[in-house]
């Protein structure tokens, strides 16, 4: 089912997101970082939000770089996964909280203490959903979320599938058949092995964030990119729901944003 923003549209303003278009990943990559940076710079404990998946890989490389070549303190920082598939045993090697302690969190200081994500391995997930959005309210709005975006046209945003609602919170979804197909490649190629059900933060839930970075990278999400800025607000485009926030900014490499038809910033 549809669900079209038109007989709520009254309630939301629509804003028109920044969009950057560069020419190499690493350039994706510092361009992200040094946003990243900046924030943390200004406000040294600042509250992220983060996403796993390839897209935000080369920025959080930068970031491990940074802290260990440069020092750029990180224990002040607070940060709240998007998602976790459920169910996975604790510490399973492609479980979400294992790919941000092998790809960021063992390589700078972060404490543990102030890392939240959701639990895979718990046997009642409502009571962990329950769990989840207390932490999200405790810990506030963050004031810089990072997300990528799903294959094709998926256009998911954490796992926000087609059918997600803006006022949508933390709950437990169903992942897209497209989506399972895309990640059974973290799954040896199976994707039998692939879990079909995740506990997400839900777009209300990221639209509260004060600043939001998109890094999209790559052919695969070059139809998904269009859709979402070019094409309507709706559930059919979960991503789309971005353009209800005012401060938003894409980045994309050439490819993520080759059929981009509006006059776009490339810096
Ligand atoms: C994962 C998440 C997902 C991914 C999306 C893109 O925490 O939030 O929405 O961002 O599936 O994945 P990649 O970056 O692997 O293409």
């Amino acid at each position: 089912m549809t669900l079209e923003l038109k007989p709520h549209l009254e309630d939301f303003q629509v804003y028109r997101p920044d969009i950057v278009v560069l020419p190499s990943n690493n350039l994706v990559d510092e361009y992200a970082f040094s946003r990243v940076e900046e924030k943390i710079l200004k406000n040294p404990y600042s509250v992220l939000t983060l996403a796993t998946g390839s897209s935000p890989l080369g920025l959080y490389n930068l970031m491990i770089q940074a802290f260990q070549r440069r020092n750029l303190d990180m224990q002040g920082l607070t940060t709240r996964n998007l998602d976790e598939y459920w169910p996975l045993p604790k510490g399973h090697p492609k479980s979400y909280d294992r790919f941000m302690r092998d790809n960021l969190f063992n390589h700078i200081n972060i404490p543990e203490s102030q890392r939240y994500i959701p639990n895979s391995a718990v046997e009642d997930p409502e009571k962990e959903i329950s769990r989840y959005q207390s932490v999200l309210k405790q810990t506030g709005p963050a004031d810089l979320a990072i997300l990528g975006i799903g294959p094709e046209l998926t256009c998911h945003i954490a796992f926000n599938e087609r059918g997600s609602t803006p006022d949508s919170r933390t709950r437990l979804v169903q992942i897209d058949p497209e989506t399972i197909k895309a990640n059974a490649r973290f799954f040896d190629g199976d994707e039998n092995l692939v879990p079909h059900q995740a506990i997400t933060q839900g777009i209300a839930d990221i639209l509260e964030s004060k600043e939001i970075i998109l890094i999209a990278k790559g052919k695969g999400k070059a139809q998904g990119i269009q859709r979402v800025l070019e094409g309507p607000i709706n559930s059919d485009s979960p991503a789309s729901f971005l353009r209800l926030h005012p401060n938003v900014i894409f980045i994309l490499d050439e490819e993520a944003g080759r059929l981009l038809e509006k006059p776009i910033q490339c810096l």
